[in-house]
């Protein structure tokens, strides 16, 4: 039923970037990677500019507010501020798409309108907003707040959503060009929004005219219900993690009800999945890759894991040798569980407990480490099947992770028909097929954020 005709459509690609080593723990001990590239934004560049040479529509920067994660063991997956960075990444590309997070929990919506605005001038209309509420109760910690009640917290952002688009709109189309024998800028289209809610609130206008696509393209992610009816009402993008084909099917479907109940077009709504990979000349060489990374860090806890989800009651002793005939016959998957199942799978056809935590099982996303044609496979199966319009790609190794991508993997998608041949068009919306949007979506209620002063 959520089949579509795959003609003339191409997915969507993004790829998340953050620490500048890659979504593995131990790449920053690999030989070949500098180890101080956690501040180095040239490194960041480089990777941006390796998607750009792919035609992939965006980069994906995640952030948390708070340093998380066991510095003695590893770098955080999220180091510098995410529209700061992008504005670099922005200077130094032509094309990309730039997508970065920004909670609405904190930060009040005219700073954070003028930001992202700003981002989406200076960029020349590629700009994206993975607009988040925070939930982690260290982030709270971090501006002297404790974690709220989850239904204030989506209130507060409702009030900012609402109160960052009118913004954004703020300064109408209408208000011109300068025009050195008249007007700068007609005010009489740079208009204040006046929104006061019960958390936040601006008066307005923003000093920022429009950008080439009007404002930056909203992504959000796909959470709880609060979060799914947040994002029917404002996503341009809904990012999932979806286990597998059916769960993508299924979230893919409920956005898009979530849109229809909040009177937009379904079909406005772009649903993306988070994927990883590591691409080899043969599936053994990208295990290979998968497992140097795996030697650099303690596997104890994942291999007592491993026999767990295979339904076993001992400790997996023997790692690199493929499971006994008696181990066989006694696994057993949880049927609800897409991880269970696969590493159970895996076991049968004769993969070592080694090589099954290398396919990523463990991931919260999906992964394939194999050929460039298994992993155009694996994108090409969940496309076609509707488990998402696109797919935001994480790797072990951002060095070399996304050239292999982009040299391998890519043009075989093009081949099959399945991802565009290059930018089409110059913005962000161009990129991901969006209609244009400026200023708050008339067609949604302003209900939460209350009149005007
Ligand atoms: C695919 C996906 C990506 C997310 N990315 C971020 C992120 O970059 N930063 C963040 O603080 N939260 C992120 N979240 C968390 C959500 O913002 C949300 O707070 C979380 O899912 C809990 O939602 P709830 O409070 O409605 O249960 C992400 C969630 C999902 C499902």
């Amino acid at each position: 039923m959520n089949n579509r005709n795959m003609k003339n459509k191409h997915m969507i690609l993004g790829v998340t970037l953050g620490n500048n080593f890659g979504t593995h723990p131990a790449t920053w001990r690999m030989p070949h990677v500098d180890p101080r590239s956690y501040t180095n934004i040239d490194a960041t560049v480089e990777q941006a500019r390796t998607a750009e040479r792919g035609g992939l529509q965006f980069v994906f920067l995640p952030d948390r507010l708070f340093l998380n994660g066991d510095l003695s063991t590893a770098p955080s997956m999220f180091n510098l501020d995410p529209i700061i960075t992008l504005s670099a990444v922005a200077q130094a590309t032509e094309r990309i798409g730039l997508m970065g997070t920004a909670s609405t929990s904190f930060t009040e919506p005219y700073l954070l309108a003028r930001q992202l605005k700003v981002l989406d001038v200076i960029s020349r209309g590629r700009a994206g907003w993975n607009a988040v509420p925070s939930y982690e109760p260290e982030a709270f910690a971090n501006f002297g707040k404790v974690l709220p009640l989850r239904e204030n917290k989506y209130e507060r952002l409702h009030e900012t959503m609402q109160v960052v688009q009118a913004l954004w709109g703020s300064w109408g189309y209408e208000a011109g060009q300068p025009d050195q024998a008249g007007m700068y800028a007609d005010p009489a289209h740079i208009c204040p929004v006046n929104l006061q809610g019960k958390h936040v609130g601006a008066r307005g206008p923003l000093p920022v005219p429009p950008s080439e696509q009007g404002q930056p393209v909203i992504m959000m992610p796909a959470s709880s219900g609060y979060g799914l009816q947040a994002a029917g009402m404002y996503a341009n993008v809904v990012i999932g993690m979806p286990s597998s084909i059916e769960e993508g099917r299924a979230e893919r479907q409920t956005v898009q009800q979530a849109a229809a109940q909040a009177g937009r077009d379904p079909e406005e709504i772009k649903f993306v999945a988070f994927v990883g990979y590591t691409v080899g000349d043969t599936e053994r060489q990208a295990l290979n890759a998968r497992r140097a990374l795996d030697d650099r860090i303690d596997v104890h806890g994942q291999l007592s894991r491993l026999s767990a989800y295979l339904g076993l009651h001992e400790e997996l002793t023997l790692p690199d040798e493929p499971l006994t005939a008696a181990q066989l016959a006694s696994v057993r998957a949880y049927p609800n569980d897409a991880r269970s199942v696969r590493a159970v799978e895996l076991a049968k056809a004769g993969w070592s407990p080694r090589d099954i935590l290398a396919h990523g099982v463990f991931d919260p996303n999906p992964y394939v480490a194999g050929t460039a044609e298994q992993v155009a496979d694996h994108l090409q199966e969940w496309f076609e099947a509707g488990a998402a319009d696109g797919f935001v790609t994480n790797f072990d190794d951002f060095h070399t992770g996304i050239g292999d991508f982009v040299d391998h993997v890519v043009p075989i998608l093009r081949e099959r028909g399945l991802f565009h041949d290059g930018y089409e068009g110059r913005t962000l919306r161009d990129h991901l097929g969006l209609p244009t949007q400026y200023g708050l979506d008339t067609r949604i209620a302003t209900g939460s954020t209350g009149g005007t002063r």
